[in-house]
């Protein structure tokens, strides 16, 4: 039988997290090491599918499922065909709740194996718009950079509802992601920040500019190939979101045994309080040591990711 193959990446935030809710840029990079396949193949009766969260008819999923029974409704709509005789095979390497893009990265290649499968040209506009109603179903309000990042191959600078704006990588070096293993408490933290702007708004405006500076900054330095000036970024980033008191033990540990193993520089990343963290290293040797003495302190799970240019 004939397979047809939608693929998408993961996402994580280099640096800009939370500042860029209240107005300030932030950097999002394509995560490759946490790549997502979908394959669509042709079946007999009705749509199934097949996941590491369920496996059997669609239409007997869990509410989880809920964005791809729409998708494939809209499409089908839309390429003026009922939608049967398929069998999904989705296959997901991002860890779900990290903050990570999952669920953008599922609807992004599930579109492009079906566009695929009826051999209709899919543009980028149609791809986001779709990706958009499947985000809205799992997060309510997205802010447009999961659908962007994890269909794309550069990075993107935005501004939450004004920009986003792909530039080009000339840095050669390697990120280090590392798994706490605790769930990340966006939402949580999020609503911190809201309140410390309450009891302190001078204080509160400060750290968040500062934030933001540096994801200025930290663009500038991907672009002119200055690999230790951005590692002192991200380190400098995590003290200012640890100000903001959304890092906690088991981040801050991470943090100071990658920079205590040779990274050029480390934060956290995403929303904080558990999730996940990132470390800078110059070269794949560096990475691989960071790598594991990240394990050995309690990580439980590593990506190594190169940053290169395309
Ligand atoms: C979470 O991954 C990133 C935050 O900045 C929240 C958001 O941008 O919606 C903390």
């Amino acid at each position: 039988t004939q397979h047809f193959i939608g693929k998408a990446h993961g996402k994580i935030i280099l640096i800009g997290e939370h500042a860029v809710v209240y107005g300030e840029p932030a950097i999002a990079l394509p995560f490759k090491a946490a790549p997502v396949e979908v394959s669509i193949e042709k079946d007999t009766g009705p749509v199934s599918v097949s996941s590491d969260y369920y496996t059997g008819p669609l239409e007997d999923a869990p509410g989880k499922l809920e964005n791809i029974k729409v998708l494939l409704f809209e499409i089908g709509k839309e390429l003026g065909q009922t939608i049967n005789n398929l069998f999904i095979k989705i296959t997901s390497h991002i860890p779900p709740e990290r903050g990570m893009g999952s669920s953008a990265a599922v609807s992004t290649a599930l579109i492009r194996a079906l566009f695929q499968y009826f051999n209709v040209q899919l543009n980028e506009e149609q791809l986001l718009a779709y990706i958009d109603i499947s985000e809205k179903i799992v997060h309510g309000n997205p802010s447009g950079i999961d659908a962007r990042v994890t269909s794309s191959d550069a990075p993107i600078f935005y501004k939450k509802n004004q920009f986003f704006e792909p530039f080009p990588i000339n840095i050669s070096g390697y990120l280090i992601v590392a798994d706490t293993g605790k769930k990340g408490q966006t939402s949580h933290a999020v609503a911190d920040v809201a309140t410390l702007f309450n009891d302190d708004y001078e204080k509160t405006t400060k750290l968040i500019q500062n934030i933001g500076e540096r994801a200025i900054r930290a663009k500038l330095a991907i672009i002119h190939n200055d690999l230790a000036a951005l590692g002192t970024l991200l380190s400098q980033t995590h003290e200012l979101l640890k100000e903001l008191t959304v890092s906690d033990e088991s981040l801050d540990h991470l943090v100071d045994t990658a920079l205590k193993a040779g990274a050029l520089g480390a934060k956290l990343t995403g929303g904080g309080r558990g999730g996940c963290m990132i470390a800078l290293a110059q070269s794949e040797r560096y990475a691989m040591v960071i790598k594991n003495k990240l394990i050995e302190q309690g990580a439980i799970n590593t990506w190594v990711h190169a940053l290169e240019g395309e």
